[in-house]
This record gives structure tokens, sequence and C-alpha cells, in this order.
């Protein structure tokens, strides 16, 4: 079937099941193109804490819709293809937390929303990337802040508050944007010398150190539409050039590496879309108990923007 038809049938089904598609600025540009709402996890988060559609498609990964879950008890709430797991999600260990709450038992607790829902019960406010540093700053309870699971943002907002910040657990990492070697950025550079670099935080401390600009998925496309500057080197995924193309056609965007993808963020398709609109398969639902207790470090943190 042509890619229109399967489209078209997408637009009807989601006119019908009142339904909206919020989908991940890393997700494929077929994706991307068809959504409701495009953007990073914040982005997502308050479309979904805004939206009044009856089912949620959400084109991203597994933490992602827990979280629209958490935020939407009552609507049905649908991925695509439910693989789509995120690895650093796995990677805190509620033990671990409570032990290190035990250890200091004045710290704050400051969760990177690439959790799962039972995780966020334990934290006192969930973060993304592009409001980590403002409610580190903002947050005006014990300390130190115990922060998790990822070391790269960590090092990123450590470097730039005098709030101590303790990272649980120590070793927290993306896969993919740690595949972004130094030598990687070097070469770029080289190859384009005086571009401004622009990348993620996710990334290590080595390849941050060399950008020009760090920031959230939607902080970096902002960024490149307003600067001055009409070439940019990006150490991210590569899903975000498309993004970064529509958003600014007349800039040219260089990825720092081609083999920068996210597998996971490229589960949803077309025709998984379509199937999850029309026989409502892979919901995904939080128990009660937990979406209760997620439900507030999630809402603090929107108070905070
Ligand atoms: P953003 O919130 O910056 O979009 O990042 C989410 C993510 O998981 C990127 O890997
Ligand atoms: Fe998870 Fe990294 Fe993929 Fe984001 S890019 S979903 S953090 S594996």
């Amino acid at each position: 079937m042509e890619e229109k038809q399967i489209i078209e049938q997408i637009e009807r089904l989601k006119r019908h099941k009142n339904a909206v598609i919020l989908a991940h600025n890393y997700e494929r540009p077929e994706v991307v193109d068809i959504a409701d709402v495009v953007g990073g996890s914040t982005t997502l988060t308050k479309a979904a804490a805004e939206t009044s559609a009856d089912m949620i498609i959400v084109c991203g990964v597994d933490f992602m819709a827990e979280t629209v879950a958490v935020l939407n008890p009552d609507k049905k709430v649908i991925m695509p293809d439910r693989g789509a797991v995120c690895p650093m999600a796995q990677q805190i260990f509620e033990k671990d937390l409570q032990e290190a709450k035990e250890k200091y038992p004045d710290a704050e607790v400051l969760l990177y929303m690439n959790t799962h829902a039972k995780t966020k019960t334990l934290a006192d406010c969930i973060c993304t990337s592009g409001n980590a540093l403002k409610i580190a700053e903002l947050m005006d309870g014990g300390s130190p802040i115990l922060f998790g699971p990822d070391r790269g943002l960590a090092y990123y907002v450590s470097n730039r508050t005098t709030k101590e910040i303790i990272t649980i657990p120590e070793y927290g990492y993306c896969p993919v944007h740690h595949q972004i070697a130094i030598e990687d950025l070097k070469r770029a550079k080289e190859e384009h010398p005086g571009v401004k670099v622009v990348g993620h935080p996710e990334c290590t401390p080595e390849v941050q150190d060399q950008m020009d600009y760090i920031g959230s998925t939607s902080g970096i496309v902002e960024y490149c539409r307003d600067a001055e500057e009409a070439e940019f080197l990006v150490a991210a995924e590569v899903g975000l050039m498309h993004v970064l193309k529509k958003e600014a056609p007349d800039k040219t965007f260089y990825p720092v590496s081609n083999t920068t993808v996210c597998t996971l963020m490229k589960m949803p398709t077309l025709l998984k879309i379509r199937e999850a609109l029309e026989r409502e398969k892979q919901r995904v639902v939080v128990p009660e108990e937990i979406a209760i207790e997620a439900r507030r470090p999630i809402e603090r943190m929107l108070e905070y923007l």
C-alpha cells in the first residue's frame, strides 16, 4: 500500500477516535511529518498534560509513554511498538536509590525523565535535559541533590551549579550518544573549520567540552533556528537532522557521526501507527498506586516551567 493511503487512513482513524499523535524529535522523518506534536521530552510531557484527546499515540520510548499514561489515567495511551525500551531507564535500581536516600537523609532526589514510573515514585522532582539545570537551581530543599541515571547530564549540571550533585548510579549513560567519540568530533571540526558545535548533554564529558551550545533536542533546534550562523555540527542522534532542516531550511547541518542512531526511537512506523489506532493494542497502563506517586514529581517539574 502506498504511503499516501496509509497517511489518509491514519488521519481518518485519528478523527474518528479523537486521537493525537505525539512524536519525539528522534523519530523517523515520515513519523515526524504526520505527528500532531513533535518535540523533546519537555514538549511531549506538556502536550500530554494539556491534551483533550481520548487516545494518545506515543511515538517514542517506554519511559515517555509511561509518563503520558501517568498524567492521563483515563485516556488510552498506546505505543505503536512496545519493544521501544530505553536502556538508560533500566540502569537505575530503586534499591540503590533507597540506599543513597538513607545515606544522605537531607538530600533531595532529582530524577531524569528517562526513568520508569516506578523509579519516579522515589523522586522529589523530575527533570528533562532542557530544564535539569534550572530545576536543580530552584529546588530549595535539602543537600546534596541525588541525581540519576545519566552521568552526562549530571556532568553538565554539576559544571554550572554550586550545588552538590551525587549521581545514582555512578555510571548511567545513553549508549547512543556515547557512540559519538571525541575522534569523530575532531575529524568533523577539521572538515568544517570554524563551524559551531551543538549537541546533547547525554554525550560524554570530553565531547561536551568541545561544544559551543549544549541543550535538549528542542533546545538545539531553537538555538540553531535563531542563531546568526548558517552552519552547524550536530552531536546528537541523526533523527534530529530532519527536524533541524524543517525548522531552519536555509541552514546547513552536519552530523558529527552518521552512525549515531537510536534504533528504539525508529521502531514506530506509519503502518504500526495505523495498527495502533485501529486495533488499540500495546496499551500502556501504569497501576494507579504507582501513577499517583509518580505524578507528584512530574507535576512539580511542570510547575517549575
Ligand atoms: P530530549 O528531552 O532532549 O528530547 O532527550 C530525550 C532523550 O532521550 C534523548 O536521548
Ligand atoms: Fe534512550 Fe539514548 Fe535512545 Fe534516548 S537516545 S531513547 S536515552 S537509548
